[in-house]
């Protein structure tokens, strides 16, 4: 059976901050719902300025933090929450909310340790919890979606993968002196799909190819996030550098 195409909305931003403002409010929306929906999280510079922001609101009781049920894509392997260059490390740094939601049970952190059993259980914990409302992504600039590489079947579930070359190159600054690690346990393409909205932001003219080989190119492995075209209800939020590939997205 061949899947269906459906474009995804394309917003071109004045400023990664304006596309920030964006996400913020879809946020804000899913925790205001009062049913506590499950919220997937990105890590990644695209997302840094996002987590104190949410801190921030939470801390000044101008967001419900016991409406705030929160997973993410992807861990390197190894990495226990509180191991500095992780991803969960990553996180309740920025947003030490989460790491009292984890405690309490209410952020779902990526196995570190990536057993078989552990993966499963994890899966299985998402859908206990209603399945993902809102995911968060970024690209990497090899077209990856979470840590799902150039090759990687659109068909998995959670999996351990080995970094491309490129992505560790990325990491590197914030593994120094050590060299980042070789394998990471990751969300699948069919996990993402699984979400019932996602929000894919990329900023920088680095990213203009893999965002272009995504909206323009062929949906292939190739390019793991071409598969978000397969996903009904997609948000694509570019800045103008990002988007300078594009011959065809729409300008708000
Ligand atoms: C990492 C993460 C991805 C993220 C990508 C882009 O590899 N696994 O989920 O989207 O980097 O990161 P950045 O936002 O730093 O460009």
């Amino acid at each position: 059976m061949v899947a269906r195409e459906s474009v995804p909305d394309v917003r071109i931003t004045a400023s990664p901050a304006q596309a920030q403002d964006l996400v913020f409010d879809e946020i804000r929306a899913l925790l205001l719902r009062g049913q506590r929906s499950l919220l997937g999280l990105a890590t990644g510079a695209t997302y840094a300025g996002l987590f104190p922001r949410l801190q921030a609101e939470f801390a000044a009781g101008r967001l419900p933090i016991e409406a705030l049920l929160a997973t993410h894509l992807d861990e390197y392997l190894g990495f226990p929450p509180e191991r500095k260059g992780g991803m969960v490390h990553e996180l309740e740094t920025g947003c030490p909310v989460l790491a009292e939601r984890r405690r309490a049970g209410m952020f779902l952190p990526v196995p570190h340790e990536g057993s078989e059993t552990a993966l499963r259980a994890h899966e299985q914990r998402l859908q206990r919890a209603g399945g993902v409302h809102l995911q968060l992504l970024g690209i990497g600039r090899n077209g990856h979606l979470a840590f799902n590489e150039p090759g990687t079947p659109f068909e998995l579930g959670f999996h351990i993968t080995t970094l491309a070359a490129t992505t560790r190159d990325d990491a590197k600054p914030r593994f120094l002196p050590e060299e980042p690690p070789l394998q990471a346990c990751t969300a699948g393409l069919a996990t993402i799909l699984l979400a019932r909205r996602v929000i894919l932001c990329a900023f920088g003219k680095a990213k203009a190819p893999a965002v272009a080989a995504m909206l323009e190119g062929e949906v292939t492995t190739a390019c793991p996030a071409s598969v978000l075209r397969r996903h009904g209800n997609a948000l694509v939020l570019l800045d103008r550098e990002a988007a300078s590939e594009l011959g065809r997205a729409a300008r708000v």
